[in-house]
This record gives structure tokens, C-alpha cells and sequence, in this order.
């Protein structure tokens, strides 16, 4: 697939045209893996129009200023001093969608430490910041199907786990590689955490449906996604319950539904886990109420949830 392009990209105070976006061989973040990033979203959303025209569609942000808080906080975790306030980014995101013309896309923030020198420690390293915005009508899958990986997601006693940190997705991709080309194949992996419990799959979070109530693994081994967030409050919004506690993958047969959450694939349903169905092995009930939800959540459709919304006029 490839990739598309914005116009600019925003690097260390300035924009660059795209193709002129780059950075030494010997940076430090790319032999040893310093870098945070976040991936952010823009959808249309309606707003209304000027001097009584027609509504018409704008970008919106989802959840800016969430994300522009986690990844001060994931630079502040890898012992950098963040060089931009989240004011000053939150104001960088809202300018490139304009001179990018994105409405409907994706924003890829990122931190890393620069090219100084090749010892380990990073230490006093300079830190550079980049984001790029670039159209993005992702395409999400209905339905999908997971697999228990014999890799187990990273330890809250080895890394940071709740920061998002570049490196940490070599761990992810081990467990999809094996989930994609090993018989029974399927679609992403599902990871357990250093106890046997479930964790999250590779790339996003996970949640288990029995009737009315909703589980989902309690943090400590997972990166609490904004996406998993959002439906908890969606959740209890439409009457559901939710918990959060530790689950034993020995529990998934007595649940009715699974779903996994995150920004890239907004609410999937999981149909199998390991060749087992989940429920009847279709799409549930409660997950279609909620991927729904969560589309008219983000397309500003519900009024209680615009908070979460950053319009770009
Ligand atoms: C490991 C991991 N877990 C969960 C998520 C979901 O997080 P969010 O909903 O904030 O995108 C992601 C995606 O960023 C992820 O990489």
C-alpha cells in the first residue's frame, strides 16, 4: 500500500514540503529505539453554514488534546524534556490540516532523540519533534479474527508500558508475524500479559461481552487506549455496564461478543479467538450499538460527546 501525502510536514518549528521531511542515518532514535508517537484522527464533521448557507463538513479532531497529553507525557517517560508545550502542538495540528487541506485523515505526531552521537545512553541527546498529516479515508475491517500469541506483551516491570514508545511495537509486530503466517492463521494476535491474563492485541485494546455488561482487561500490562476510553463512556451512555478487571483467556467461551478498540480501527468485532467462535461467530448486537455509536460519536452526532472534537474552520 502506498502511503498517502500531505503537502507539509511540521518539523522542529517549521513546515517542510514533504519529500524534504528528513533526518540523518545515524539517528539516535532509529538504532535504538527512543521515540514516541501518537496516531491521531480527523473526521468530517457538519457545522453550520455562514449567514444561512447549507450545513457543510469540516475537519475535526478527535480527542486533540488527549492525545497532544499523552505524548507529552510518553516524551516525559523516555527521560526527554518536552520541547513543545501541548498548546504549542495542539496549535501546529490545528494549522497543518488547514495547509494540508486534510478533512478526513490522520495525524502522526512523533518525538525522537536526533543525531549526536552513537553511544546507548541518551542522556543529553537533542530531541526532535515531527508531525505529518495526511488524507486518510481508512478502511476498517467488519469482522476479524484473533489468535493467542506465544509472545508475551511487554512488562510493566521492563518498560513504561502506558507510554507510547516506538520500540515497544517490535514486540507487537513478533505477535502479528506469528498471528499472520502461522496455522490456524488469522488476522492480529492477541496478547497475554507476564500472569497468563489477557493484555490487549497488538495494536489495540480488547473488550468481552456478556449481555448487558462489558469486560475489559484492567490496566497495568496495556496501553489504555483513547479509543477504549471513549467507549466506556459510550458504553454506560447507551445503559451498558462496564468492568475492568483481569481476564483468563480460560473465560473467553462464556462471553457472548468481543471487540477490539483503537484509533486506526476505530470498533472491530473479533468473530474467533484461536478458531473458536465468540457467541454464534457473527458481529454482536452490543458491539454493532457501539460501532455505531462511536461513528456518529466522532462525526460530532452526539452532542454529549463534542467535548471531544476540535473543529478546524
Ligand atoms: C499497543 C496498543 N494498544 C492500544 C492501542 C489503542 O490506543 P488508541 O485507542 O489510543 O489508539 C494502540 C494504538 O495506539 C496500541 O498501539
Amino acid at each position: 500500500m502506498s502511503m498517502n501525502k500531505g503537502k507539509y510536514i511540521w518539523m522542529d518549528g517549521k513546515f517542510v514540503l514533504w519529500e524534504k521531511a528528513q533526518i540523518h542515518v545515524l539517528t539516535h532514535g532509529l538504532h535504538y529505539g527512543g521515540s514516541v508517537y501518537e496516531g491521531m484522527r480527523t473526521y468530517p464533521v457538519e457545522v453550520a453554514g455562514k449567514a444561512g448557507r447549507r450545513k457543510r463538513a469540516v475537519a475535526g479532531i478527535y480527542r486533540l488534546d488527549d492525545h497532544m497529553e499523552r505524548f507529552v507525557r510518553s516524551q516525559k517517560e523516555i527521560a526527554m524534556k518536552p520541547p513543545y508545550s501541548k498548546t504549542q502542538l495542539k496549535r501546529v495540528c490545528v494549522e497543518l490540516l488547514k495547509k494540508n487541506k486534510v478533512v478526513d485523515g490522520y495525524i502522526r505526531p512523533i518525538a525522537f532523540y536526533g543525531y549526536d552521537r552513537l553511544g546507548i545512553f541518551w542522556g543529553d541527546v537533542p530531541v526532535k519533534v515531527a508531525i505529518a498529516a495526511f488524507p486518510w479515508g481508512a478502511y476498517l475491517p467488519n469482522e476479524m479474527k484473533l489468535k493467542i500469541s506465544p509472545f508475551q506483551r511487554l512488562s510493566n516491570k521492563a518498560v513504561k508500558i502506558e507510554a507510547k514508545v516506538g520500540s515497544y511495537y517490535v514486540n507487537s509486530n513478533y505477535a502479528t508475524e506469528h498471528a499472520k503466517n502461522v496455522s490456524p492463521k488469522a488476522d492480529e494476535a492477541l496478547l497475554l500479559d507476564e500472569n497468563g491474563y489477557i493484555a490487549e492485541a497488538s495494536c489495540a485494546n480488547i473488550f468481552f461481552v456478556k449481555g448487558t455488561t462489558l469486560y475489559t482487561p484492567a490496566r497495568g500490562a496495556i496501553l489504555p487506549g483513547l479509543t477504549r476510553d471513549s467507549v466506556i463512556e459510550l458504553a454506560e451512555f447507551f445503559g451498558l455496564k462496564v468492568v475492568e478487571k483481569k481476564i483468563k483467556p480460560s473465560e473467553i467461551g462464556k462471553f457472548d461478543e468481543c471487540f477490539t478498540t483503537g484509533t486506526a480501527t476505530e470498533v472491530t468485532s473479533v468473530v474467533k479467538i484461536d478458531g473458536k467462535k465468540i457467541g454464534d461467530g457473527k458481529m454482536g448486537d452490543v458491539t454493532t450499538v457501539l460501532r455505531d455509536g462511536f461513528d456518529d460519536l466522532i462525526h460530532g452526532r452526539l452532542t454529549k460527546f463534542k467535548k471531544w472534537i476540535t473543529f478546524v474552520d
